[in-house]
């Protein structure tokens, strides 16, 4: 054994290409092409963009940074998930259970984000099968979605099998490539998937561009109004918080930030790998995806077929109309639609499913090193996990199961766990040793400024967004302000799972504890 240390032997990246493509994949998915359009088409187009770069200068790359910096300090004490790294950071026994945060979060994002990448595969069959062709309103279209997923009786689908069926397809999957393991698994995924993902999305954002002007009696619905609409940066909404929220709440969603998701990545880093480079380049893959690719598809395509103004109100009338409702519409209208119709689910598909696997290895991890459990034995438990937590999920769609756990864990404890991990990295830790175990091994040194950035603009902003979402918007939703009343057994069922699992976890961080410090008496 080449190791003589107690410490087993970690898993490893391929190379470092394949570690950049994994990280890349995990933070590219339906975030960057369903989500995007959605917030920046409701909030304003150009003025809810100064909000998003402002913070992802100010919150995603250097969050970035402190993350992979954690990740990896982490994993060279055989840690890959966050109650371990907590605890190296900071010697006292809370620090574990507020890592614990880390596995709740992606595993209930894992739980719903499941259900919706296998909406994607589904559709990528519809595409190919032509079975939504003939539809021609936004109303039969959503009838069509809403049959699928059981939200309606319609005449499209007379029961929920289908969706279900693409929903095990998508679950086994999964579960496959994470039982792979890191290298022969999630990278491999990536080396495949990622390329793919690019080539699709060009070929369907210089599809769009070609769109033009559809209509010649319309001119003002276009592409280019589309674009402009994205693009002319503008101070109309700058006022209001809920921009500013949104798009902070994106930044962190699209790059997986806040989530134990990038930590465990780079766990599987050698202690002197570089993550300064790594680090700053997939946060600018995943905005070339975003920005780049995700904001040239639906919305202009959208704003050519049906103006910039009905495209705003598609976007606020539901997340997913836009990428399910109005696009098949689009598809039906141009030539070889249903070919790139096929292109554009299978895009979400493949970004989807190199995020769902980010979201579920933090927890395999947890299992295997704070446990010594095989990957296989970790991997069948937390698809057991999945499995019954997701039946909640498909059945109780309609009752606002998934959109509550999307809010706590997908809006709002992501800007909690980020708040955590940098007052411990960088106040806890100490922020020269936190500056120092980041730039290791770095192929170039942060940029000073960062050292400022991180130290006091992020956690001051990280709180200010915190608070300001808990009085705007978190207390009317948790007293369930505006929920009709049939809604709200389900929504309470929503947070009792939530607070099952976060028991659970708190109690397995317990156990693992008390097992190791038997075995180092
Ligand atoms: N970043 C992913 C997206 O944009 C979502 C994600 C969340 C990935 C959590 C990993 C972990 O869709």
């Amino acid at each position: 054994m080449s190791n003589n240390n107690s410490l087993p032997k970690r898993e490893r990246w391929g190379s470092r290409l394949g570690l950049i493509l994994a990280v890349a994949g995990n933070a590219v998915g339906l975030g960057n092409f369903l989500r995007f359009p959605v917030q920046a088409a409701e909030n304003g187009g150009g003025s809810f963009m100064i909000p998003y770069f402002i913070f992802f200068l100010l919150l995603g790359i250097p969050l970035m940074w402190i993350e992979w910096g954690i990740g990896r300090f982490g994993g060279k004490y055989n840690h890959g998930s966050t109650p371990g790294m907590f605890n190296l950071l900071w010697k006292n026994p809370t620090a574990k259970y507020l890592g614990a945060l880390g596995l709740v979060i992606s595993m209930t994002i894992l739980i719903y984000y499941t259900y919706i990448e296998s909406w994607t595969l589904a559709f990528s069959f519809f595409s190919i099968n032509q079975t939504y062709f003939g539809l021609d309103s936004h109303n039969s279209m959503r009838e069509f979605l809403y049959s699928f997923q059981g939200k309606q009786t319609g005449d499209f689908f007379s029961s929920l099998w289908p969706a279900y069926i693409f929903m095990l397809i998508t679950f086994i999957l999964n579960f496959w490539i994470l039982y792979r393991g890191i290298s022969k698994g999630i990278e491999r995924l990536a080396y495949i998937a990622m390329p793919l993902l690019f080539i699709f999305g060009i070929i369907l954002a210089v599809r769009v561009i070609f769109l033009g002007t559809p209509n010649p009696a319309i001119p003002e619905n276009s592409v280019a109004n589309g674009f402009s609409f994205i693009w002319n940066f503008n101070f109309d909404h700058i006022n209001q918080p809920r921009i500013w929220l949104a798009a902070a709440g994106q930044i962190f969603f699209t790059l997986s930030l806040g989530m134990g998701a990038i930590h465990v990545y780079a766990s599987y880093l050698k202690p002197k790998d570089d993550i300064v480079a790594s680090g700053l380049s997939t946060a600018m893959v995943n905005e070339a995806a975003e920005v780049g690719l995700g904001g040239s598809i639906a919305i202009p395509a959208a704003a050519a077929f049906f103006g910039v103004t009905l495209t705003t109100q598609i976007a606020s009338a539901g997340a997913f109309d836009l990428g399910f409702v109005s696009m098949p519409l689009i598809f039906e209208k141009i030539p070889l639609g249903f070919v790139f119709g096929t292109l554009w689910f299978l895009l979400l598909f493949l970004a989807g499913i190199t995020s769902s696997v980010a979201m579920g290895q933090p927890f395999i991890a947890f299992l295997e090193d704070e446990f010594g459990y095989s990957r296989k034995k970790a991997t069948i438990i937390l698809a057991g996990i999945v499995l019954v937590s997701i039946q909640f999920v498909i059945f109780f769609l309609d009752k606002g199961f998934l959109d509550e756990m999307d809010y706590w864990a997908g809006t709002f404890g992501l800007v909690v766990f980020a708040l955590i991990e940098t007052i411990l990295f960088m106040w806890v830790f100490g922020s020269k040793k936190a500056w120092d175990e980041m730039n290791e091994g770095g192929d170039f040194r942060i940029p000073k400024i960062f050292f400022f950035i991180m130290k006091y603009v992020t956690p001051v902003i990280l709180l200010c967004i915190m608070l300001w979402w808990l009085v705007q918007d978190a207390i009317p939703i948790l007293l369930l302000s505006n929920v009709e009343s049939d809604k709200v057994p389900y929504i309470w069922g929503a947070r009792a799972l939530m607070i099952v699992i976060t028991i659970l976890i708190l109690f397995m961080i317990k156990r693992a504890w008390i097992k190791k410090a038997q075995v180092n008496r």
